[in-house]
């Protein structure tokens, strides 16, 4: 029939609105398949949708949709659905006639406003558990619904989706294969898929069809629109069209899927037999999917739209392709809060009548006991990452353990979380960033090379390989075992190659028999010789690389595959290792730690070892840690922590005995020093090394007062929190003290001045405070900056300014302050120290947080006349400055530096990754300046008007920890994002924050403003 025959206007929609419905409103057109469709709007009210039939439209139709409304309104109280309005006859569907003389049905429902749910960014797990909770509301408020239409034969039932074999020659060789062994798994379970509850369902609620609340922080969906594709079906279909479309555009689709499923299950009790469906469930609805899109494609082979909607269906099919069935279906119990493996509640009843002894697995070690060793990623036994990695000394450490315990077996644990796996091959992209495989799922038994193994039970051989070499088992075996109805498998890894190699596959072991025999490294892989013992009750196809390690999010998945091997031997059992829970720290912190002391992060995350720029987490998760430079080389660099460890072994005292440690650190620093600035004084903090500076100024100068920049910080103790506006002018804070002059943030973004002539107009502003004190009948005593101001938001110093201030302050008489406790230390790329940008000698620098790389040494060095004036008869005593643990790691962080290339590194890596920021702040305009040197770097998130946009600074920096990223945010005006991270920091580093900087730079609240 022609189209333009068939089609309504706008005019023409408003005047059958009008005549039907007595209503009058605005209408515009929507797209719509069948109907011509139209969105009514009518000033403050929600509004409606006019849909008008085509005039060979299936009456049965019609009316099956008119009644599932009209029964979810009844049925539905909790829900938000379209409504059918009546016409002023009372009809539900009324009938025109249209200029063509043909009858059409009309039809008014309500308007759902909101955003449909393919619009929304970031889709978060907590809004895919309220699609599931709203598909499930949906299912339980249509149970008892009946209507012929609804057995009506439908290609987008997953039920009847075998349609698609008589299509498979639409498809390349390697999709072929996806979808004929998706058709196989769907064919193979019919039997049992044809017995699951069947009820009308929606059956459609695809990203288009899913309305979400306005929310852009926490959206949830509200409501499911267009019930077109209503029909009766197995209910786990409804669940898995749920799945197919919300999973698409996430690297994990299975971790995905599993709070949609666990929403459904909290509003509508899934069964676990539909549970067992659900994967293939799922992978049928996406290669109905595809298939429509092949067969559109034929039809219309210039539609580009069709490609692009084939393509995320495409991606998330292969991807589920690579999961196992069962491993989703395991995971899927698990999430609705069923016994995650079916087998597992079995297997443990059995393995608890069971009471085996370690001297049966071991029968030539005769040994009862375990001494349980700590392997996780906070053990201190462990100690450096470079030590655990060293081999030959992992073994000598266990051979003393072993003389010290000569009774017992050493043996470590079962989902211990481990650091020895934070290396990247353990690493995946997940939902979540950057993931690490960490938690161990066997035991891992301590014993002389060659010793024998042996069968507590009867088994069968199902893999017996040689996997040495990469791979990480040496001599591997896996025996299946039948107990009592229980099949389950016990694994051995780590034996010698030869000794499990005499097994082939199939063979009968009996009960007592020789397995293997305990290789040695490196045959078997890592460390010295150990078993790695374990048990799966299922083997998921794996062969010879079933994880013995896993990650984290899955954990509760693996540990019902995989249960505690120490249940069969009940009397050897390893004590679980006592945690302290995060919110247990949080709760004493509460009680017995100041208030004032604050903690990062909504949700505070605990650090249990630093690894270059990495921090790891209790569960061995790794962060890319930008915020921290005071980790200057590096978290727990091992040159620095080796330099702390051995002077600790030999002494540690104070400076007012000779050692060479002092002098050489002295030594270290005059290398990167100005000639003039050659005396030092060591000190603990950055607050002591300014507290320091101004005793000096006091004493040379005579003067009390200090001029400060506007929102500097220069630390806590007294007379640092006086001259740190950032301080006194914030929370609590009580405003300038009588001998405090702060001139303005010489920011040339947001400040006061920022045409070319800044620089001087802020240095006329310190002249301006220079007037003020003499006015008051005083002098200038000292003036202190940062050369990139760090709390002010990384504020870089106009040119020129620094010079001219500098200039001032000595024509007063006052003496200059470098504080360079941020900034210090090659940081800034170009100069050692930042005053050096600006080609000034100050007469005093402060140097902290870098010196030390987390260990407390800060210092002072001034020139010669600033520490004769100083020198006045008092002594200068700390107890711990300068003290020769101190200084030899304060030397060895230089010479880190120096060796490392580390202040080149800043240089070249900042460089790269300002201008990556530039580039991302042409793309997103929120980002309205970048700005620092080297590693020393910020961005400014504003809106047209420059203003400042902390809400949306703070969300970055939180979403960017869901991603593994840790940064910080400061300024004044909270809305700058900091930038400091370790100077180990790498280019493949900077092009990962750049990822998820993007990533989360276009998500909808970053797009608010
Ligand atoms: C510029 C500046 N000076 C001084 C300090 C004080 O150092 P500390 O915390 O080591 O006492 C800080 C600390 O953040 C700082 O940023």
């Amino acid at each position: 029939m022609n189209y333009d025959a068939l089609k309504i206007t706008t005019q023409q929609a408003e005047d059958i609105l009008f005549k039907l419905f007595n209503i009058k409103g605005k209408a515009s057109e929507l797209p719509g398949e069948v109907d011509f469709n139209f969105r009514i709007k009518i000033e403050n009210e929600e509004g409606y949708i006019l849909k008008i039939s085509r005039p060979d439209e299936d009456e049965n139709c019609l009316d099956f949709q008119q009644k599932l409304l009209q029964y979810v309104a009844k049925n539905g109280s909790n829900l938000i659905a379209p409504k059918v309005i009546h016409d002023t006859n009372g009809n539900t569907i009324s009938s025109i006639t249209d200029a063509s003389g043909n009858k059409r049905n009309v039809r008014l429902l309500s308007w759902v406003s909101g955003r449909v749910l393919s619009d929304v960014n970031p889709q978060l797990d907590s809004l895919r558990f309220s699609l599931g909770e709203q598909c499930g509301l949906l299912t339980q408020a249509l149970q008892g619904f009946a209507h012929k239409e609804a057995e009506r034969g439908f290609v987008w039932d997953v039920a009847q989706s075998l349609w698609t074999k008589e299509y498979l020659h639409l498809f390349s060789s390697e999709e072929k294969e996806i979808i004929s062994t998706f058709h196989q798994q769907f064919e193979a379970a019919q039997h049992s898929y044809s017995k699951l509850r069947k009820s009308i369902v929606h059956n459609d609620a695809n990203d288009n069809n899913v309305i979400v609340s306005a929310d852009l922080i926490n959206p949830i969906v509200k409501a499911a629109i267009d019930y077109g594709d209503a029909i009766k079906t197995q209910i786990v279909n409804d669940v898995a069209i749920a799945c197919a479309y919300a999973i698409m555009h996430h690297n994990d689709p299975l971790e995905a899927a599993l709070p949609i499923v666990k929403g459904y299950h909290a509003t509508f009790k899934l069964q676990e037999e539909e549970l067992a469906h659900l994967y293939v469930a799922i992978a049928m609805r996406l290669v109905i999917s595809v298939t429509k899109s092949a067969i559109n494609k034929i039809k219309e082979p210039d539609n580009e739209y069709l490609l692009i909607s084939e393509k995320p269906a495409w991606e998330v099919l292969k991807k589920w392709f690579q999961i196992h069935p069962e491993f989703a279906s395991i995971s899927f119990r698990e999430t609705c809060g069923f016994q995650a493996h079916p087998m597992q509640q079995q297997f443990e009843t059995w393995a608890s009548k069971n009471d085996f002894s370690l001297s049966e697995l071991f029968p030539s070690i005769d040994k009862k006991e375990v001494y349980r060793i700590d392997l996780s990623v906070s053990s201190k036994w462990i100690g450096h990452l470079e030590e655990a990695a060293n081999l030959d000394l992992f073994q000598f450490k266990i051979e003393q353990l072993q003389k010290e315990h000569p009774e017992k077996i050493i043996a470590a644990g079962y989902l211990e979380p481990r650091s020895l796996y934070t290396s990247t091959a353990y690493d995946k992209i997940g939902n979540h960033g950057r993931e690490s495989r960490t938690i161990h799922l066997g035991i891992d038994y301590w014993l002389p090379v060659n010793t024998p193994v042996h069968a507590l039970f009867d088994g069968e051989v199902v893999t017996a390989v040689n996997d040495a070499g990469d791979k990480e088992y040496g001599g591997l075996i896996i025996l299946k075992h039948h107990e009592e109805g229980v099949i389950f498998f016990t694994l051995y890894g780590h034996n010698t190659v030869d000794s499990v190699l005499k097994h082939h596959v199939g063979k009968i072991i009996k009960k007592g028999e020789k397995i293997a025999e305990l290789g040695n490294y490196p045959e078997n892989g890592n460390w010295a010789p150990h078993l790695h013992f374990q048990i799966l009750l299922s083997t998921l196809n794996y062969v010879d690389d079933f994880p013995g390690v896993a990650y984290y999010r899955q954990i509760d998945v693996w540990k019902s595959i995989c249960p505690d091997p120490t249940l069969l031997f009940a009397s050897e059992a390893l004590q679980p290792r006592k945690t302290v829970s995060n919110n247990d720290l949080i709760q004493y912190r509460k009680q017995h730690l100041g208030k004032s002391l604050s903690l990062q992060y909504k949700t505070p995350i605990k650090m249990v070892r630093g690894a270059g720029q990495y921090l790891i987490d209790q569960l061995g998760q790794k962060y890319l840690d930008t915020v921290n430079n005071v980790a200057h080389v590096g978290h727990e660099n091992y040159t620095v922590v080796k330099a702390g460890q051995n002077q600790m072994a030999l002494i540690n005292t104070n400076s007012r005995y000779l050692h060479e440690n002092i002098n050489e650190l002295a030594k270290e620093l005059i290398e990167t020093l100005p000639l003039e600035l050659n005396v030092f004084h060591f000190v603990n903090s950055g607050s002591e090394a300014n507290e320091l500076a101004i005793r000096m100024v006091k004493a040379a100068t005579g003067e009390k007062d200090i001029i400060a920049s506007e929102v500097g910080y220069h630390g806590n103790a007294n007379t640092c929190i006086d001259i740190s506006s950032y301080k006194f002018d914030g929370k609590g804070g009580h405003g300038a003290p009588e001998h405090t002059q702060i001139f303005p943030l010489p920011d040339t973004f947001r400040g006061r001045y920022s045409d070319n002539d800044a620089a001087s107009k802020y240095a006329k502003e310190v002249e301006k405070c220079i007037d003020n004190i003499q006015q008051k009948g005083r002098n200038v005593g000292g003036f202190i900056i940062e050369p990139i101001i760090s709390c002010g938001g990384q504020v870089e110093l106009p040119k020129g300014f620094l010079e001219k201030a500098y200039k001032a302050v000595r024509k007063a008489g006052g003496i200059c302050i470098s504080d360079e406790v941020q900034t210090g230390c090659g940081r800034l790329g170009k100069t050692f120290w930042g005053f050096q940008l600006h080609d000034v000698i100050p007469d005093i620098v402060t140097i902290g947080k870098p010196l030390g790389n987390g260990h407390p040494i800060a210092a002072v060095v001034c020139t010669q006349k600033v520490a004769d004036a100083f020198a006045n008869g008092m002594e200068y005593f700390n107890t711990f400055g300068g003290n020769p643990v101190s200084c030899a790691i304060a030397t060895a962080v230089l010479k880190t530096v120096e060796q490392e290339k580390l202040q080149e590194n800043a240089l070249k890596v900042g460089t790269f990754l300002k201008l990556e920021l530039n580039h991302l702040s042409k793309e997103f305009p929120i980002i309205g300046d970048v700005r620092g040197q080297g590693l020393f770097l910020g961005i400014e998130l504003v809106d047209a008007n420059l203003n400042p946009l902390a809400a949306q600074t703070a969300y970055l920096a939180n979403r960017m920890k869901d991603y593994g990223i840790l940064m910080s945010t400061d300024g004044p005006d909270h809305n700058v994002l900091k930038i400091k991270p370790p100077m180990v920091f790498t280019k493949e580093n900077a092009k990962e924050l750049i990822f998820y900087l993007r990533k989360i730079a276009s998500e909808d609240f970053m797009q608010s403003f």
